[in-house]
Order: C-alpha cells, then sequence, then structure tokens
C-alpha cells in the first residue's frame, strides 16, 4: 500500500521526528529527513537535507532535492518545533524575540513547507499534510503563551488547509501530543521532583515515548482514516481530558 511513497519529515533528526522517519520507512516509505542539524537522521531516513523551515529559499531547496533524490512528495509531517526560552513565560514577561521565533518556526515553518508541497500534490490530487500540535493547541499551558498560541495557529492551518484542498484529494490532519520524553522536554523530565510534578497531572501516570507519537504519524499516513481530514488527533495520556 504504502510502497515507494515519499514522505518528508522536518525535524527529522531528534525526538518525535526522528522516530516518526523510522517507522514510517518500517511502514514501507521512502523518508526524507529535514533538519537544521539533519546528520541525527542519517540511520533513520533514505535522505537527509539541511533545511531551515522558518526560511522560504531553504524550504523551496530542500522540497525540490527531496523531489529530485526521491520522487514527488506523498506525505509531508511538520514536525521541526520549538517552545522558546525558559524565559517565555506569560505573555507580558515574553521576550518579543522569543515571541516571533516560536511562531517562526512553529507556525511559518509549516505554512512554508505546506506551501512548497501542495502544487505537485494538487497536480496529481492526492496528498497528506500531517502536523505535530500539541494539546497545547487545544487547551493553554500555563507560563508558555508564545508556544500556545503557536499550536494553536498550527492547528487552524490544518483545519484551513483541511478545508481548501479536501475536494482536490489532498488531506491535513495533526497529532496532539501531551507530554512526550525528547530533547525538548528531557532537561524538566529528568529532575525526579518535576517529573513526578508533571506525571501526576496525565491520568495514565506517565509521560508518553517519542515512538508512541510517531505511532499516531504513520496510523495517519498509511493511509487508513481516509475519511478524517482536518482533524486534531490527541495523544496525551488522557492530560487534556480532565
Ligand atoms: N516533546 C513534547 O513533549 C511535545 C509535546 C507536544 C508537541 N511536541 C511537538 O513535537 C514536535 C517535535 O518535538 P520534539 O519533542 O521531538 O523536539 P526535539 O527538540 O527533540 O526535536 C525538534 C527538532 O526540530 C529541529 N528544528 C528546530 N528548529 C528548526 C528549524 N528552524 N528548521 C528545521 N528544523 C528545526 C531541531 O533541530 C530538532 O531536531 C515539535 O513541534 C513540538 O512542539 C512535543
Amino acid at each position: 500500500m504504502t510502497a515507494d511513497r515519499v514522505a518528508v519529515v522536518t525535524g527529522g533528526a531528534s525526538g518525535i521526528g526522528l522516530a516518526s522517519c523510522a517507522r514510517l520507512r518500517e511502514d514501507g516509505f521512502t523518508v526524507a529527513a529535514l533538519d537544521l542539524s539533519p546528520d541525527g537522521a542519517a540511520g533513520a531516513a533514505d535522505l537527509t537535507v539541511r533545511c531551515d523551515v522558518t526560511s522560504e529559499a531553504s524550504v523551496t531547496s530542500a522540497m525540490a532535492t527531496v523531489a529530485v533524490r526521491l520522487g514527488e512528495i506523498d506525505v509531508l509531517v511538520n514536525n521541526a518545533g520549538i517552545t522558546g526560552s525558559r524565559d517565555a513565560t506569560v505573555c507580558h514577561q515574553t521576550p518579543v524575540e522569543d515571541w516571533d521565533m516560536v511562531q517562526a518556526v512553529n507556525v511559518r515553518g509549516p505554512f512554508l513547507c505546506s506551501r512548497a508541497v501542495l502544487p505537485s500534490m494538487l497536480a496529481r490530487k492526492s496528498g497528506h499534510i500531517i502536523t505535530i500540535a500539541s494539546v497545547a493547541g487545544l487547551i493553554a499551558f500555563p507560563g508558555r503563551c508564545a508556544y500556545t498560541a503557536s499550536k494553536g495557529a498550527a492547528l487552524m492551518l490544518t483545519r484551513s488547509i483541511a478545508v481548501d484542498y479536501a475536494s482536490a484529494g489532498i488531506r491535513a490532519n495533526a497529532v496532539c501530543p501531551g507530554m512526550v520524553y525528547t530533547p525538548m522536554t528531557s532537561w524538566r523530565l529528568d529532575q525526579p521532583r518535576l517529573r513526578a510534578e508533571v506525571e501526576s497531572r496525565i491520568p495514565v501516570g506517565r509521560v508518553a515515548s517519542a515512538a508512541e507519537i510517531a505511532d499516531a504519524v504513520t496510523l495517519l499516513a498509511s493511509g487508513r482514516l481516509a475519511y478524517m481530514t482536518g482533524h486534531p488527533l490527541v495523544v496525551d495520556g488522557g492530560m487534556s481530558a480532565w
């Protein structure tokens, strides 16, 4: 079913992106990992490309490289993301440059990458754009103003693409993880007191592994759930359910 299909994963050299590259490949996709520092994806992807998702020129060049080397892109996983510095907390204390950088990576990035792959998807009347948002796009994370706002925007970008391109055979869905152990969160989760505090707010009592989020990505990418578009698939151990 997925043989010879091409998937691109942004931020594919670490955490959820790296796990997604490996799982998509297991499922028969030919996989390209795009990242600021792509070397970490070498063992998990068929092609690694240096790309800054905030730069139009970098995104255009990276997507063209993938198309030439691997073929037209069937699945785009908009995964690259940042939380902002530890100073980026509540609104009035968030440095403006932190706000701008978080929106640039988490919102402009998915916009530029989607914009770059959609013409070829339109020409082939098929394609799937999967964006890693967050439960922070559905409920506000305390003290994470820029991040929460960016994930809400990423989710609405997903819905906008879903609505505008459904009739052209193109789908867009989001995955909304809760708390996942990756290099993004390990600084906090490696401190037993902070980890216990985080896990006390998760009904299943533990954080997710990156592989558990990659499972959701591969389920969406598989072509099953083909009637689903514009959907935020929540994978959070029940965190947003209470
Ligand atoms: N870890 C969590 O608990 C969690 C929860 C919900 C959502 N998410 C989301 O999942 C996604 C992946 O997070 P992760 O935890 O695996 O993080 P991570 O820090 O382990 O990996 C992020 C990757 O994105 C890359 N990246 C950052 N800026 C980039 C840019 N401008 N261009 C290209 N690549 C860039 C980094 O180099 C890195 O390889 C993010 O969008 C994040 O917001 C994570």
